[in-house]
C-alpha cells in the first residue's frame, strides 16, 4: 500500500446525491430508488478530506456532467458516482472521463458494469475457478419449482446497497419464489436473479491498493444472529437501512472476524484473485458467504465501495480500515494515492 502523498491536484469529486426526502430515516420501505446514492453529509465529508491537500470541485453525475468536466478539466476525478438507471449506469462516468482523457479513481466502465450484473460477474469468476453460487435469471414468474434448490434467495439482477433484497427475498416454497420474482419484475423492471441460499457465516472484505501492493483489510463478519429474532438470515435492505439506525446501531459487524487462520487465508486468497480477475482498481469490497460445507463463495463485488464518515454508523469499509488503524481520512487519501500511482500522476 502506498503512503506517498501526491502533489496538490485539481480534483473533481463525482457523485450522486440522495434527495433529502430519501434520507434513510424517512425513506419509505417501498421507495429505495436512491439507496445507492450518497447523502449530502457523506459527500461533504469526503470533499473536506480531499480539500486538506487538493483543490476540490464537486461534480454531480447528471446530464450536465460531461460539459462540467470538460470545462473544469480536473487532473483527477474521485469517483463515487453510482449513476441512476440501467445495467450500465456505473460505467457512465468512467466512459465520459475516458473520452476526455481525464484519469479517475476506481476501475474502468467495463469492470463497473460487469460487477453490477451479478450473474455475469459470477460467471466470469466461475470460469477462473472462484467459488460462486449457481444462479438462474428469470424474466417471467416460474410455474413450477423445476430445478430450483430451496431455500433460495431472489434479488434484482443489477442493483446494490441491498436495493430489492428484502427479508422476503429468502424463499422456501414455490409460492414465495413466485411472489418474490413478481416483486422484482414489477418494482425494479429488470430480471430476477435466483440463487441457492448459502447457509453459512457471512463476511465482507475490504481491499485497498493495487497488485502487487494490494492489501486485504481485516475481515468483517456480518453477524446475522444479531438481526431481530423473526428476521430471515440475510443482510437485507431492512437490516441495512431500517433496523440499523445511527441512534440505535445493530451490533452486526465483528471485525476482525473470529475465524481460524486457514479460513482467513482462503478468504484473502479468493479476494485477491477476484480483485485481479475483475480488474478492480484502488479499492473494492467483496461480499462472501460460506456454504454448508464451510467453503467460502463470492456473493458479489463492490468496486465502488460506500463509506460513511460517522463511526457510529455501520459501514463495512471504514470499519475494516479502523480495525487496521486507518481513519476515514486515510482511506480517502490512499485511494487518491493509489490512483495517482496507477496513472503516473506524481
Ligand atoms: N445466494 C445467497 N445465499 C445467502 N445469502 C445471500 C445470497 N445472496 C444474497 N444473500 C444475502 O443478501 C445480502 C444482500 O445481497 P447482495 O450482497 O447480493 O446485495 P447488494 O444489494 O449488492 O449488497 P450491497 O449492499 O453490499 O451492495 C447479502 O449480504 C446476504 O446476506
Ligand atoms: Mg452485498
Amino acid at each position: 500500500m502506498t503512503d506517498r502523498r501526491p502533489r496538490k491536484l485539481k480534483i473533481a469529486l463525482a457523485h450522486n446525491v440522495r434527495p433529502p426526502e430519501n434520507e434513510r430515516t424517512q425513506a419509505p420501505l417501498a421507495d429505495d430508488r436512491f439507496a445507492e446514492w450518497d447523502s449530502p453529509e457523506t459527500i461533504a465529508a469526503i470533499a473536506r478530506v480531499l480539500e486538506d491537500h487538493h483543490d476540490v470541485t464537486p461534480i454531480e453525475l447528471n446530464a450536465e456532467a460531461y460539459e462540467n468536466l470538460r470545462n473544469l478539466r480536473p487532473e483527477l476525478v474521485f469517483n463515487m458516482a453510482e449513476g441512476l438507471e440501467g445495467p450500465a449506469r456505473e460505467g457512465i462516468l468512467p466512459s465520459l472521463l475516458d473520452l476526455l482523457h481525464i484519469p479517475y479513481t476506481g476501475p474502468s466502465a467495463t469492470t463497473l458494469n460487469l460487477c453490477l450484473h451479478k450473474a455475469r460477474a459470477n460467471e466470469v469468476l466461475a470460469y477462473h475457478g472462484i467459488p460462486v453460487p449457481q444462479h438462474r435469471i428469470l424474466t417471467t414468474v416460474p410455474a413450477s419449482l423445476d430445478a430450483f434448490a430451496l431455500p433460495a434467495v431472489v434479488k434484482p439482477l443489477y442493483e446494490g446497497s441491498s436495493k430489492g433484497v428484502r427479508d422476503s427475498s429468502f424463499v422456501q416454497s414455490l409460492a414465495e419464489l413466485q411472489h418474490e420474482v413478481q416483486r422484482i419484475l414489477d418494482t425494479y423492471h429488470q430480471p430476477a436473479l435466483v440463487e441457492p441460499f448459502l447457509a453459512g457465516r457471512e463476511f465482507t472484505v475490504a481491499l485497498l491498493g493495487n497488485p502487487p501492493a494490494l492489501e486485504v483489510l481485516p475481515i468483517v463478519e456480518i453477524r446475522l444472529d444479531q438481526l431481530p429474532e423473526t428476521a430471515n438470515p440475510l443482510y437485507s435492505y431492512e437490516a441495512k437501512w431500517l433496523w440499523d439506525v445511527p441512534e440505535q446501531p445493530l451490533p452486526i459487524f465483528d471485525c476482525p472476524a473470529r475465524i481460524e487462520d486457514s479460513l482467513r487465508g482462503r478468504i484473502e486468497d479468493i479476494c485477491r484473485r477476484t480483485f485481479e480477475i475483475l480488474e478492480c482498481a484502488d479499492w473494492c469490497r467483496i461480499d462472501m458467504r460460506l456454504d454448508q460445507t464451510g467453503t467460502p463463495h463470492v456473493l458479489e463485488v463492490n468496486p465502488l465501495p460506500g463509506i460513511l464518515p460517522n463511526p457510529a454508523e455501520n459501514s463495512c469499509f471504514p470499519k475494516a480500515a479502523r480495525t487496521k488503524g486507518l481513519s476515514f481520512e486515510e482511506i480517502v487519501h490512499r485511494v487518491v494515492a493509489n490512483a495517482c500511482e496507477r496513472h503516473g500522476i506524481c
